[in-house]
């Protein structure tokens, strides 16, 4: 089994997806970080060794984050793998959430996905590679939390894009990773995805959650879930998809 040689990661400056990143260039990949944030991402690629670079791409702006992503490949030389963690979970009930907040949501989580992976689709067809994304347990494991109802839909329809691709390009796998509660890495790899949420609703929200048991208290170790991300970049298999929980 070889690893992925050439790893392009969207949604790499900070939690998952930067700690996705350094653990697959600690094992031998070549990664290309890509997201908004270019000094994050450029500190990422120095840390991440002499092969590893920074580019910028705002996935919500489909031609511009088509060219990053095709850029991306070719100065990999070709990509056996595409990594999307680019993702956004605004905290507001459904009554609260404004067309503008929905829009921000799905063309992050969906459109971005989209477009990635069609810049990235003829190059991972070369070698049969693999496109890999980060779903979330709240969109097929639990219902939909309240307070992130617009993010589930999004994730759900993640899940379905995900589906659609694979239906589409059987000469790429296509893995969802089902992911429950993780703190991230340390530094600029722990998560910021609860950074802009207002405290006084997440306070109000989250006995809600810990009672109806969709937060158990326990959190999925970063390493681990760098291991499963690598170890299906090893494989030829067809692995629709994988669920990584925190153990109780
Ligand atoms: N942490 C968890 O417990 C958990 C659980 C289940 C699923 N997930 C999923 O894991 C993924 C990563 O989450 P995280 O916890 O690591 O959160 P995070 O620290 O906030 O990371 C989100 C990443 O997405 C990037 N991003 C956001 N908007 C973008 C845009 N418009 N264009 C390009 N990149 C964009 C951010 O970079 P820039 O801001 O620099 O662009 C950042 O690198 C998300 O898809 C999330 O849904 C997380």
């Amino acid at each position: 089994m070889t690893l992925a040689a050439r790893v392009v990661i969207v949604g790499a400056s900070s939690g998952l997806g930067r700690s996705i990143g350094m653990g697959l260039a600690g094992r031998g990949s070549r990664v290309a970080f890509l997201g908004r944030r270019l000094d994050r991402l450029q500190q990422a690629a120095a840390e991440a060794g002499a092969d590893a670079f920074a580019m910028t791409c705002d996935v919500r702006e489909g031609a511009s984050c088509a060219t990053a992503v095709e850029l991306a490949c070719t100065e990999l030389g070709g990509a056996d793998a595409l990594v999307y963690c680019a993702g956004i979970g605004p905290l507001a009930r459904l009554v609260d959430t404004t067309p503008e907040v929905w829009r921000d949501v799905l063309d992050t989580n969906v459109v971005g996905a989209a477009v990635a992976t069609g810049a990235a689709l003829a190059h991972l067809a070369v070698g049969r590679g693999r496109a890999v994304y980060l779903s979330s347990v709240s969109a097929s494991l639990t219902p939909p939390w309240p307070g992130l109802g617009a993010y589930a839909a999004s994730k759900a329809a993640l899940d379905k894009l995900i589906e659609a691709w694979r239906g589409e390009h059987p000469e790429v796998g296509f893995t969802r990773v089902i992911v429950g509660e993780t703190i991230g890495g340390t530094g600029h790899g722990a998560t910021e995805f609860v950074d802009g949420w207002d405290p006084e609703l997440a306070a109000e929200l989250f006995p809600n959650w810990m009672q109806r048991g969709y937060l158990t208290g326990g959190t999925v170790c970063i390493d681990d879930l760098v291991a499963v991300v690598a170890s299906l970049l090893e494989v030829d298999a067809d692995v629709p998809t994988v669920v990584i929980t925190p153990r109780p």
